[in-house]
């Protein structure tokens, strides 16, 4: 596996260096190049390549599993937003004001005449727009209907939660409330600066297998590497054992999907009667662009159809939790609830039709003693990434950033428990495996993030196609 991988690598890197003009007589290369040089044919670490891909999830997956998220057993998703951070107590000023937590009756008051009132000082009107901004974008909706509210309460919450990957005693809470997904897209808000930085590099540097030796930052946003730093750091990531890689990469895929959509769903216009979300190229390119980046972003874009391929797996693998007869997707609306449960089947099989090519022992799926050590190491770097994200300022961040490491943590428990999976019982009580309705929730719509991410990497070709 490691000798192929290596190969493919260098094959891509030839690829890239002919592609990008260092051959000499190729014309320059366009802006969509640039940023997707490196993001065809196929991946590391899986031979599907990024076309079958991108065909799959835009056209056959994407629309029936947006249709899914939109039902009310997926679109409510509760969440204790109020946990103080563990680590550290600097958290920003925009993300402390109570505003962020109940937006302060956004529709009462029209946008334009709240923020006439205070422009009175140049520097102190700029620093307050921006925090104002970040806090009114970054405010998560907590509004559900009465209707809701008393369904809600009705729902069967079955929760065995000790193999979760993250934080089971965050929903028991009383400060854990349902969200409304729908109501809270996730998109551009403002969020940015040292206190995004932050987080991002706890989570590289302290959560990431990351050995002594090393001295490179991990996150890939820190700039001012030199080249034979960069060097050792991707011999390094080569040297891990294939999980531990997968680790790093996960991480980097979430990240990347993230940004994605930040620059799908950019703010960019806003006047008192209404706001413009779209693509922001500029932003897009920024993040992603090979040159602009040295070469980060192309790398990045992998790592985000890794997150996707390794996530699909999960959901290839867990079909038979969902087949079983007593399975159902509880919203007390029968008729409702059995056609979700036919659509949520007709999109696993869908995917498991899909030809993972994964070398299906690679995996976790090593000797039992190994792969047990192995579960546990990364259980307790998810335990304590879900807890880092009680340090994000901007609330919905922090709502989208649970919701996504919760998911990705079920899609690794799934993983980490294949074979308990296809040894349980067709029908009556599984002891040995089970997925709480969070854990459900969180798996599909983080799920959801990522396809709807790669999709987004379609729209963005074709827009940077077109500027040229
Ligand atoms: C958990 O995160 C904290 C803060 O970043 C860090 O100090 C600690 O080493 C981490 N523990 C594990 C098991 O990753
Ligand atoms: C797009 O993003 C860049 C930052 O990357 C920003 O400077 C620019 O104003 C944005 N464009 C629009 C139209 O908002």
């Amino acid at each position: 596996m490691g000798r192929r991988c290596v190969f493919l690598i260098g094959l891509l890197g030839a690829v890239w260096l002919l592609a990008s003009g260092h051959g000499g007589q190729q014309p320059p290369e366009t802006a969509a190049q640039r940023c997707f040089c490196q993001v065809s044919g196929y991946l590391d670490d899986c031979t599907c390549d990024v076309e079958t891909i991108d065909r799959f999830n835009n056209y056959r997956l994407f629309p029936r599993l947006q249709k899914l998220l939109e039902s009310d057993y997926f679109r409510y998703y509760k969440v204790n937003l109020k946990r103080p951070c563990p680590f550290w107590n600097d958290i920003s000023q925009c993300g402390r004001r109570d505003c962020a937590v109940k937006p302060c009756q956004s529709d009462e008051v029209p946008d334009g005449i709240k923020s006439a009132s205070y422009k009175y000082s140049e520097v102190a009107n700029n620093l307050i727009e921006e925090c104002e901004q970040a806090e009114r974008l970054g405010a998560v909706d907590e509004s559900l209907s009465e209707e809701t509210q008393k369904a809600v309460l009705q729902w069967t919450k079955h929760d065995d939660s000790s193999d979760s990957f993250c934080e089971a005693d965050d929903i028991q809470s009383p400060d854990a409330e349902y969200v409304d997904l729908l109501l809270n897209p996730e998109r551009y808000t403002g969020y940015k600066g040292p206190d995004a930085w932050k987080i991002w590099n706890v989570i590289y540097e302290e959560n990431c297998f990351k050995p002594q030796t090393i001295k490179r930052p991990l996150n890939p946003l820190a700039s001012g590497q030199g080249k034979n730093e960069e060097n050792t750091f991707y011999s390094w990531l080569e040297g891990l054992c294939v999980e531990k890689r997968a680790f790093y990469r996960l991480i980097s895929g979430l990240h990347a999907s993230i940004n994605v959509h930040l620059s799908a769903r950019y703010l960019l216009q806003e006047t008192w009667l209404e706001k413009k979300w779209g693509h922001n190229i500029t932003e897009f390119q920024q993040r992603f662009d090979g040159i602009l980046t040295e070469g980060e972003g192309p790398r990045r874009l992998k790592n985000l159809y890794f997150i996707y391929l390794i996530e699909l797996r999960a959901l290839s693998k867990v079909v038979p939790f969902f087949e079983r007869p007593d399975f159902q997707l509880f919203t007390g609306n029968k008729v409702q609830d059995a056609e979700n449960k036919m659509l949520l089947l007709e999109i696993l099989h869908e995917i498991k039709s899909f030809p993972l090519h994964f070398d299906e022992n690679s995996f976790f799926a090593g000797d039992k003693k190994e792969a047990n050590k192995l579960k546990e190491d990364f259980r307790l770097h998810f335990r304590n990434i879900s807890r880092i994200m009680d340090c994000v300022g901007c609330f919905k961040c922090r709502l989208w950033g649970k919701l996504q490491i919760q998911g990705l943590g079920t899609a690794l428990k799934i993983l980490f428990s294949e074979k308990l999976i296809a040894n349980m019982p067709e029908s009556g009580p599984s002891y040995e495996f089970h997925l709480t309705r969070q854990e459900i929730v969180s798996l599909f719509n983080a799920f959801g993030r990522i396809s709807t991410s790669v999709k987004e990497l379609e729209n963005f070709r074709n827009l940077l196609q077109n500027i040229h």
